[in-house]
């Protein structure tokens, strides 16, 4: 696969990933290397990079216990603080090995650590792959909102393993493979409908369709790094899945949903409010739902969990003046940022979705 350019930094990909890398290193010469990983990632995945480093700098390695509920400022406290026992300086570099809570808490503590030290990522989920890991969003949640502290700083290099999703679990391939759709929904109405079906899909056609994802991404972000108007897009499923997802891990009684589940709730109810805003077609509309409902199942979501969960809305990053700015969609392929909902509509869209 051939490496990807932003603006800012190149993704590289498996081998070519590796020998980037290790150019990347010699031609820097920093003073330091910290290795990021959690429990599992430094299990299973440092020691397949490491072996696939070639460079005489010394490193030291940071594990945190794996999990959304890692991704704050405690530990970030807690990582400062080690970085500065261990003499990291401003020349030395923090290479995030991980999923998406990784990527962002480790771009969020190099991005302020002594105003900024270099970042690279090695993501290691599907989810970081074709999001997290992208585009320079680096943060950590606030109690139980999420992604609510943060800087957008971007890494020097991305390398995107493949192989390591053999070893990812199955729950957490389809998390991933929910950023994807969404991928498919705002911009590529063929790469939406080539997603549905993964059943005959090779491990070849999967880095086919990785790539395919994090291109639609790169080509967003270029366009508005800052997200004041295109970048939006990226967040359709968001508005409400984020909400989801903070109440649900809020309420520990509950089953326990990873980011993608979140979203495709999100992507169900807001193609709801699509349809019932922007006329996108109802027969689109009920095909998306069953979709998603195929892959990711029904996730119960009582009456007496409504009003608490589009309280939490409140929360959004997109908000701005008071308002709940949603993404919806037109047509597939076609969305709108902006787009302002009552109340109402959203409890509909929880009876769309049940
Ligand atoms: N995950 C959405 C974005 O990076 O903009």
């Amino acid at each position: 696969m051939t490496s990807i350019s932003t603006q800012d930094y190149t993704i590289h990909f498996n081998e070519t990933g590796y020998k980037a890398l290790n150019e990347h290193l010699k031609a820097v010469r920093y003073s330091k290397v910290f290795i990021l990983a959690d429990e599992n990632t430094n299990m299973d995945c440092v020691p397949f990079v490491l072996g696939n480093i070639d460079t005489e700098i010394e490193y030291d390695i940071l594990e945190i216990e794996p999990g959304e509920e890692q991704k704050n400022l405690d530990i970030c406290l807690g990582l400062w603080e080690t970085l500065s026992e261990y003499g990291a300086d401003r020349k030395s570099v923090i290479i995030n090995i991980g999923g998406g809570v990784i990527t962002d808490l480790g771009g969020f503590v190099a991005s302020t650590y002594k105003r900024g030290i270099p970042f690279i990522n090695i993501p290691t989920s599907l989810l970081a792959m074709v999001d997290a890991s992208i585009g320079g969003k680096t943060g950590v949640d606030l109690g139980h909102l999420k992604n609510q502290i943060g800087v957008i700083n971007t890494p020097e290099l991305i390398v995107v393993d493949t192989s390591f999703l053999a070893t990812l679990p199955q729950l957490e391939m389809r998390s991933g493979l929910a950023e994807m759709l969404k991928h498919g929904l705002i911009f590529d109405e063929d790469y939406w409908n080539r997603l549905q079906d993964l059943s005959a899909s090779t491990l070849a056609d999967l880095d086919g369709l990785i790539y395919e994802s994090i291109i639609i991404k790169k080509n967003i972000v270029a366009q508005d790094p800052t997200e004041q108007g295109v970048r939006k897009t990226l967040n359709y499923g968001h508005t409400i899945g984020h909400a989801i997802e903070s109440y649900f891990l809020e309420h520990s009684e509950y089953k326990r949903l990873l980011h993608g589940e979140a979203i495709a709730i999100g992507m169900i109810m807001e193609t709801y409010l699509s349809i019932k805003y922007l006329d996108f077609s109802a027969e689109e509309g009920k095909k998306i739902k069953s979709v998603f409902k195929s892959i990711y199942g029904h996730v119960t979501i009582l009456d007496s969990d409504q009003a608490p969960i589009i309280e939490l809305l409140k929360y959004d990053k997109k908000n701005e003046h008071g308002n709940i700015n949603f993404v919806l969609l037109e047509a597939i392929g076609k969305p709108k940022v902006n787009c302002i909902v009552d109340n109402n509509s959203i409890i509909e869209a929880f009876e769309f979705y049940n």
